[in-house]
């Protein structure tokens, strides 16, 4: 099942429920290894990553089950304090392994996550994050060693603004000896979302959802019981998917406090939209205008939803300029866009989409990354004919039953092998 095929020029109409943030529940799920016994969660979408994460625990000694809604993790002393290669290499974000192990056991062994499609992405500032709580960390044979009795508490200034960064050094500080202080420490809701997981599990925290982040090392944690927030990106690609297909879609389960730059931009390209406390709606619009976008750490214009928006902006009037400044390759979308016939000029992080309302028409076109093959999903919702979207399994990594969401909505879309 390898391909979508979705058709184009039908309008959405009706209510869909977004499901718990993946970006949320993979740091928490591994924070679990701080503290031995059951951990309970719910709203864990089903996804591939979680499914990877689940594995990654699993050779450590973890178990995991799901039941329904429930997600439960047993944490029973360690077999092993070694992300192995096979495992990480699927899923960058196993490197949040690394501060948990470090700091309950005193010696990790993560493998360096390799090459990634939207560009380099480093570890460097994870690792600084380390030392400077009195990690001992040697590079070998393309594993990270990391070493310290106990971490010591100290201040650490983030150079970059890093949400993986700031979530395992958070994680490591927890059960380090003394105060530890994150300066320019990334604001997502996601760290949010981690920090009032850890807290429930005693962790002392505070400042989390600001650049200062205060951790108090305690001696131990225990297990808790946590609801996952909602996938704030999900809930702002269905939100776009109506607005593209000139359609009226309520988003349940949702927070629209945590999506305020999208909808900002959206009513400035003219779409109406309301917002309630949980649930967001955007009515029919015939035709809107291009607006720009730059991205930026939250509460700025997520990245995780620029090809998305680079879609609505490719039938927009217009001409928009979409600058991307968290990741230097986030333009692989790009040129299938252009395949659909969207008018777009790629320069180094910039780029211009000259709109053409109306203009898109079907083609086979390839998904490169998780975010690339929802804009190109979007893309096909309006572009004449059945457009057929190649290695969709990208999607399956981030986004839980999109296209069984979509079809509740109207939307003509199916997989095939
Ligand atoms: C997380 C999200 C991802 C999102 C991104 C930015 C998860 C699982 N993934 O990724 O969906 O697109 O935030 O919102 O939550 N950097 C360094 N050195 C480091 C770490 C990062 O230079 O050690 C750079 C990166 O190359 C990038 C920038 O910092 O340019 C931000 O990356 P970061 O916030 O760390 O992204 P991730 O945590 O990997």
């Amino acid at each position: 099942m390898d391909k979508m095929l979705v058709t184009g020029g039908l309008s959405l109409r009706g209510t869909v429920q977004t499901s718990g943030a993946k970006n949320a529940a993979l740091p928490i799920l591994f924070s679990t290894l701080l503290a031995d016994g059951e951990h309970v969660f719910r709203n864990v979408p089903d996804l591939k990553d979680i499914e990877s994460t689940a594995k990654l625990l699993e050779s450590l000694g973890c178990e995991t089950r799901r039941e329904g809604d429930v997600f439960r993790v047993k944490v029973n002393k360690l077999k092993s304090i070694e992300a192995h290669y096979d495992l990480v290499r699927k899923m960058r974000a196993s490197i949040l392994c690394l501060g948990p192990i470090l700091s309950k056991y005193g010696e990790a062994v993560v493998s360096m996550p390799g090459g990634c499609a939207i560009g380099t992405r480093p570890i460097d500032l994870h690792l600084e994050g380390m030392k400077a709580l009195g990690a001992e960390i040697t590079l070998k044979e393309g594993y990270v060693h990391a070493a310290a009795k106990r971490l010591v508490g100290g201040t650490i200034l983030f150079e970059t603004c890093t949400v993986g960064g700031t979530e395992n050094v958070m994680m490591a500080a927890t059960l380090a000896s003394g105060k530890t202080i994150l300066e320019n420490a990334a604001k997502e809701p996601e760290i949010v979302d981690l920090a009032e997981y850890l807290i429930k599990m005693g962790a002392k925290i505070s400042g989390h959802g600001t650049s200062i982040i205060t951790i108090e090392g305690v001696d131990q944690l225990r297990p808790s019981e946590h609801t996952i927030m909602a996938d704030r990106i999900e809930a702002g690609t269905l939100l776009i998917a109506g607005a593209i297909t000139k359609g009226e879609v309520t988003v349940e389960k949702c927070r629209p406090q945590h999506l305020e730059a999208l909808i900002l931009k959206m009513r400035e390209a003219g779409f109406k939209i309301e917002t309630e406390k949980t649930a967001m709606t955007v009515f029919k619009a015939s035709a809107w205008d291009a607006v720009d976008i730059t991205t930026a750490p939250h509460p700025l214009f997520p990245t995780d939803l620029q090809a998305q928006f680079m879609a609505l902006m490719s039938v927009a009037n217009g001409t928009s300029v979409i600058s991307e400044t968290i990741f230097e390759n986030r333009f692989m979308h790009v040129n299938e866009l252009i395949r659909l016939g969207a008018d777009i000029t790629p320069k180094t992080r910039v780029a211009v989409v000259r709109g053409k309302p109306d203009g898109l028409t079907a083609a086979p076109v390839m998904a490169t990354d998780l975010r690339a093959s929802a804009s190109l999903v979007l893309a096909g919702l309006v572009a004449k004919g059945e457009t057929m979207v190649n290695r969709i399994y990208h999607l399956d990594r981030g986004y839980e039953n999109l296209e069984a969401k979509l079809s509740s909505l109207g939307a003509k879309i199916r997989r095939s092998e």
